[in-house]
Parts: structure tokens; C-alpha cells; sequence
């Protein structure tokens, strides 16, 4: 097979057989395929994208050019969530523990923070001794006897996947529809899970900036999943704002355990509560999901949630004392508080600033070579719609290095707008796809 033959195929257009989209992903999972001919093969489909047929051909190739998980043996059903990511979510952390305590089995796998973008393996990292880097029979084993494992990419899952999007990071081919659906896709479905509940966030702080492109996403994916008899959901959620109060790997699994008590920020809990109900319905366990979010919300707080964390932090080699001494976790030195400059209500909280802001102290990564401090991060003591007199607390800052302290100020300030009349805070929940 001739690979340019293919490349000027997709250049002008045409669609290609399942056999050649199959031998181009596992000739470049190999080698034989060099980066530059993939790299003009990917703009090609950024220009001229893929049919359906193509993209399940795709996606197919893409989940079988590693390990795919069987979990057949283990009873239950399993399900993951999967967030398209945004500014201060934290979600994974509570809904995996919650979604078991109701019953079912969570194996996630999952990627670490770039840009202003958080990522939960970052998060989970800032517990002292959590191990991310577990086997894949390992992680089975966690799934089969704790409910879930929590771990990140292994080079034995989905490899093209991690190849092709390290080459699309540096060709400019991340921004295009089926190439986002099919990495996403062939990872979620090699964990061998049974169905797939999508949190495709949109505004500021996300990928996806408008909602008619996160439909577009989420209707993309829904459509693999169909073509792989897989299925999934999807909740367009919003990231005009951050979510919850903080932003910061140690601050967030502060938040996260305070939730897990059942004593989080409200739109934290709300998400989490919708989407692992979507998880139980998909699963067939929901008859009124009002009666569901009431038992979820028991589960919260009577502890069950939070004791399955502890398990699985102890499990992966964590210090599980954290959940009940939350002063155990990573804390920066210093601490500043931006006041508000002005009285009035909050209108706008540019996210995707505020994760940049947050970036720069030191909570995440420009490039994915960077390391981070998982101590630092910001606290929200105000969210949109809220008033403000001049002087209230705004924002907290946790820093260790006051180096860019001045920049973050002043990139908060701009990030956050304060007008004199109230404004009308829009719904979480956007919409609801399947
Ligand atoms: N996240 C992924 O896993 N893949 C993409 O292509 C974009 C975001």
C-alpha cells in the first residue's frame, strides 16, 4: 500500500476503505507510517474531516492497536465517565467513589492537566504515595475487587492514540472534531467498559467554546459508541466559570473530600449527582431519578462515597488519613487575598484566564514536559451572580513563589467582571444527548 496514495485520497476528499484507514493506524502504531506522512494525513482529515463509516474505521483501529481490556468475568456493570475538561473539575474524584457505592464498577483511566486544564491524575498525585502507574492486571484486579481503579494512560492501552495525539499537538491538528471523538473514544472503549457517560463542557474554560461545537462533539462520539453497539450519553455542561471553589491539585482534593461528606459547593454536587444517575440509568438501575439524587446524596453523607476513596487510596498506595485530616495534604506557604476593587455582582468569570492564572503559580503545566506544584492553586470566595462589596475577598491565592504573583493579580482582575446590576446565572446542565 502506497501511504501518500492515501494521503492525497483524503487531501482531495474521497473517503477511505476500512482496510486502509486499518493498515495506516498500524503502520504508524509500528513505525512504518514516519510522522510526516501521518502529520499531512491528519490535516488533511482537519480540512476535509471523515465520513461516519471512516470514523468508526478510525476509532476501531485506533481501540485494537493495543490492549483492550476484558472485564467480562467481573460481575456488575461497568461504566466510566468521561469529561472533555475544564477549569477547577474535580468531578472524577467524587463520582467514581460515589457511582460505586451505588453499585457500580468505575475503571478509569485518565490524563494529566495541560495549559489551563486540570487533569485527574495530577490531582490524585498531590495525596502522598498515590500511585497512578499501576499493571493492567492490576487494574483489573482493583475493578474487580474495590469497584475501580484509578490510573493513567498505560503504553499497553490504545498506543496510536498516544502517539497521534503527541504528533497533533505539534501540527496544529488537536482542534478538529472526529480526531478529538475517535482519541477519546478508542480509550474509553479499550477499558473494556459496557457504557459511556460524556460531561462535554463548553464555554471559556473548555475545548469547546460555543454549543452547537460541543453538540457537534458529543453526537460524534454517541455515533461510535452506536457503531460499536456501545452505549453512550452525553451532558453538555457549563465552563463559563470555574467549577466548584478551587483551582489547584491539593485544593481540589480538599474540595472533593468536603464533597464526598456530603458538604460541597453546589454546582459541584449537582453535576456529580446528574452524571452518575446518567451512569445508573444507563445501567438500567433508575426508576425516578429525583429518588436516585436523594440516595446518591445519602450515600454522600453517611460516608459510604468517602469510604471507598479511602479504599482505593490505601489500595494505590496512598495515605488515606488525608480524608479525615485534610491538613495532611500539600500546603503552600503563603497565602494572599485579591479583594474585590469595586462593589456590584459578579457578572463574568472568564475561566479559561483563571486556569492560565493558575497555571502560572505553578498548578499546571504549559508544556506537557513541566512538573508541577500540587500546593498552589486558587480559592473563588466569589462565584458569577454573587454581590461584592468593595474590599470582600474575591479570590485566595495559594502560592509558594512570588515571583508571578503581580501577573496572576492582575490577570484575576481582568478574568473578573464586576458590573453594577445582578445578571442571571445560566443552567449547569446545557443539555442532554444520547
Ligand atoms: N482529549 C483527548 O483525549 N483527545 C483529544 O484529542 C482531545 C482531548
Amino acid at each position: 500500500m502506497r501511504f501518500v496514495e492515501l494521503i492525497r485520497k483524503k487531501r482531495q476528499g474521497g473517503e477511505l476503505s476500512e482496510q486502509e484507514l486499518k493498515r495506516l493506524v498500524d503502520a504508524y502504531t509500528t513505525g512504518e507510517v514516519p510522522d510526516y506522512q501521518m502529520s499531512a494525513f491528519l490535516m488533511a482529515v482537519y480540512f476535509k474531516s471523515m465520513t461516519s463509516k471512516e470514523l468508526s474505521a478510525w476509532t476501531e483501529a485506533m481501540l485494537h492497536s493495543g490492549q483492550v481490556l476484558d472485564l467480562s468475568s467481573i460481575a456488575g456493570a461497568k461504566i466510566d465517565k468521561h469529561s472533555t475538561g475544564g477549569v477547577g473539575d474535580k468531578v472524577s474524584l467524587i463520582l467514581a467513589p460515589l457511582a460505586v457505592a451505588a453499585g457500580l464498577k468505575v475503571p478509569m483511566i485518565s490524563g494529566r492537566g495541560l495549559g489551563h486544564t486540570g487533569g485527574t491524575l495530577d490531582k490524585l498525585e498531590s495525596i502522598p504515595g498515590f500511585n497512578v502507574n499501576q499493571s493492567v492486571e492490576r487494574f483489573i484486579d482493583l475493578v474487580d475487587t474495590l469497584g475501580l481503579g484509578l490510573i493513567g494512560q498505560t503504553g499497553e492501552v490504545a498506543p496510536a492514540d498516544k502517539k497521534l495525539y503527541a504528533l497533533r499537538d505539534v501540527t496544529a491538528t488537536v482542534e478538529c472534531i472526529p480526531l478529538i471523538a475517535s482519541s477519546i473514544m478508542s480509550k474509553k472503549l479499550a477499558e473494556g467498559i459496557d457504557a459511556l457517560i460524556l460531561d462535554v463542557k463548553v464555554g471559556s474554560g473548555a475545548f469547546m467554546k460555543n454549543i452547537d461545537r460541543a453538540r457537534e462533539l458529543a453526537q460524534t462520539m454517541i455515533g461510535i459508541g452506536k457503531a460499536m453497539n456501545r452505549p453512550v450519553r452525553a451532558l453538555i455542561t457549563d465552563m463559563d466559570q470555574p467549577l466548584g471553589r478551587t483551582i489547584g491539585n491539593s485544593l481540589e482534593v480538599i474540595e472533593s473530600i468536603e464533597t464526598l461528606r456530603g458538604e460541597g459547593p453546589e454546582d459541584l454536587t449537582e453535576i456529580t449527582l446528574e452524571l452518575v444517575t446518567e451512569m445508573l440509568d444507563v445501567a438500567g438501575n433508575v426508576t425516578d431519578r429525583d429518588q436516585t439524587k436523594r440516595r446518591l446524596l445519602e450515600l454522600l453523607r453517611d460516608g459510604s462515597a468517602l469510604g471507598v476513596f479511602e479504599k482505593i487510596i490505601e489500595a494505590q498506595g496512598g495515605d488515606a488519613s488525608v480524608c479525615a485530616d485534610t491538613s495532611k495534604l500539600p500546603t503552600a506557604k503563603h497565602t494572599t487575598v485579591l479583594e474585590a476593587w469595586e462593589g456590584g455582582h459578579i457578572n463574568r468569570i472568564q475561566a479559561e484566564s483563571v486556569g492560565i492564572a493558575a497555571m502560572e503559580l505553578g498548578a499546571g503545566r504549559r508544556r506537557k514536559e513541566d512538573t508541577i506544584d500540587p500546593a498552589v492553586g486558587l480559592v473563588m470566595e466569589a462565584k458569577r451572580g454573587d454581590k461584592v462589596e468593595p474590599g470582600q475577598p474575591v479570590v485566595t491565592i495559594h502560592y509558594n513563589d512570588d515571583r508571578e504573583l503581580d501577573k496572576v493579580k492582575q490577570m484575576l482582575r481582568e478574568a473578573i467582571v464586576i458590573g453594577e446590576a445582578p445578571t442571571d446565572v445560566p443552567p449547569l446542565i446545557l443539555d442532554r444527548l444520547s
